[in-house]
């Protein structure tokens, strides 16, 4: 070979390494697709491995036992809260929850027929205008933005959701907790028991994944030294998409098209045959079985008898058991979660900003987490376009 192919197999083979100054073998294995198995970080707010738990907890324990906003808490400040520290930050919740009158009149003036995910991603980079501290990217700055962010969300999710059905948006209630009074702003009866412990849970269960999509994204967007608010912004546009967390409203989407449970084995066979994505299945980590859908799995069946929607769990228990016997695939959590959303009374479009409600507590843990610790992520590309080529002048193209 002579020295130009010698050089441009080298080319191939190695990549230059700006800041070691040095060049990287670069071998087919350094390319993976989605990223797929790539450590692209280190955090402490989370882990996959041995089942999920957020700071070191269990998700099992956290689901059972804790509410989400002292969850929150555990997520923004490592540890979880005594219970004058709960007390204080519940204050601080219902404090910050006031929205700007600014948000609302947006809020009004936004077009009847915008996507509620859409409103949610504007809503959160209007905040950003009324943020006292919205460019200080202190790690006691970013907190304190946070804290505001989460209690703002919930509110402006129920005030755009009241407002498209005609009536006046309410302000939260600083006697209720934070679930129980998402579900009394976004319905105004109060919820039972029940309806609070289902919500407690899955918010707890949404709260927090490690690397996701929109995690990520907010990461990024965070590592260029921008703000929270734009970090956030972009992660709802992220969660949006169902193979993300848009996947929970599809779900319902799919099961309302099934109809009933004596339909289920031939809906399921036919969409299979057809090589349909099946929404609520299958997930890029867990292959065995994602252990937040079997958490949620058995209030779900309790929520279905008590409000007599019991056939909807059969539908759901045939496609569950088809698809896991056919494509070895078992359900997300999207799956469950979109069952109890609708057992619980709620729109299909609220699915997916309520998962923008509770996943604010883990992106913002994410994001201050990158800008105390940061660098820029900046990863690299193989090329595939065209081998290089001389500029032809535009009259002779
Ligand atoms: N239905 C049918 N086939 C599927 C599904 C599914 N839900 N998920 C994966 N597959 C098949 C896929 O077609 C492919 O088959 P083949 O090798 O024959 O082409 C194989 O399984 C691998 O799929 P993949 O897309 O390469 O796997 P991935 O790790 O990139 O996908 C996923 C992960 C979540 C995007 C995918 O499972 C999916 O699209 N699921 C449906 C959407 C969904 O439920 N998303 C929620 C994810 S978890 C919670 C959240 O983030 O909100």
């Amino acid at each position: 070979m002579g020295a130009i192919g010698e050089m441009q197999h080298l080319a191939l083979a190695w990549a230059w390494h700006p800041s070691r100054q040095g060049w990287l073998e670069m071998t087919e294995s350094t390319h993976h697709a989605g990223l797929e198995g790539i450590i692209a970080g280190e955090t402490a707010v989370s882990s996959l491995a041995d089942g999920l738990s957020y700071r070191g907890y269990a998700i099992d324990e956290l689901a059972r036992h804790a509410r989400f906003d002292e969850v929150a808490y555990l997520l923004l400040y490592g540890e979880l809260p005594k219970k004058d520290a709960l007390s204080a930050f519940r204050q601080r919740l219902s404090h910050f929850a006031a929205v700007p009158h600014m948000v609302i009149d947006v809020l009004r003036a936004i077009p009847a027929k915008a996507p509620l995910m859409d409103v949610m991603r504007t809503a959160c980079s209007l905040l950003a205008h009324s943020e006292p501290e919205v460019a200080d990217n202190s790690h006691d700055a970013n907190v304190r933005k946070s804290e505001r962010l989460l209690a703002q969300l919930p509110v402006v999710l129920a005030a755009r959701h009241r407002l498209r059905q005609g009536k006046e948006p309410v302000a939260a209630d600083r006697h209720r907790l934070f679930a129980e009074n998402l579900l009394w702003m976004l319905t105004r009866r109060q919820p039972s028991p029940q309806a609070v412990q289902a919500m407690e849970m899955s918010l707890v269960l949404y709260a927090e994944h490690e690397f996701n999509a929109s995690t990520f994204t907010a990461r990024v967007i965070a590592s260029t030294l921008s703000d929270l608010h734009s970090a956030i912004t972009g992660a709802i546009g992220a969660l949006k998409g169902p193979l993300h967390g848009g996947a929970n409203e599809r779900v319902l989407d799919v099961l309302r098209e099934v109809g009933s449970a004596d339909k289920a084995e031939a809906w399921i066979r036919d969409a299979l045959a057809r090589k349909q994505r099946i929404m609520g299945f299958g997930h890029r980590v867990y292959k065995d079985g994602d252990p937040r859908a079997s958490l949620l799995k058995p209030l779900c069946a309790e929520l279905a008898a008590q409000t007599g929607q019991t056939d909807m769990e059969s539908t759901a228990d045939i496609i569950e058991r088809i698809v896991r016997d056919e494509k070895k695939l078992p359900p997300n959590l999207d799956w469950p979660s979109a069952r109890l959303y609708h057992y619980l009374g709620l729109a299909v479009d609220l699915y997916t900003p309520l998962f923008v409600v509770s996943r604010t507590a883990g992106w913002s843990a994410h994001v201050i987490e990158q800008l105390d610790h940061n660098r820029l992520i900046r990863p690299l590309a193989n090329y595939t376009g065209p081998a290089p080529r001389r500029w032809v002048p535009l009259e002779s193209r």
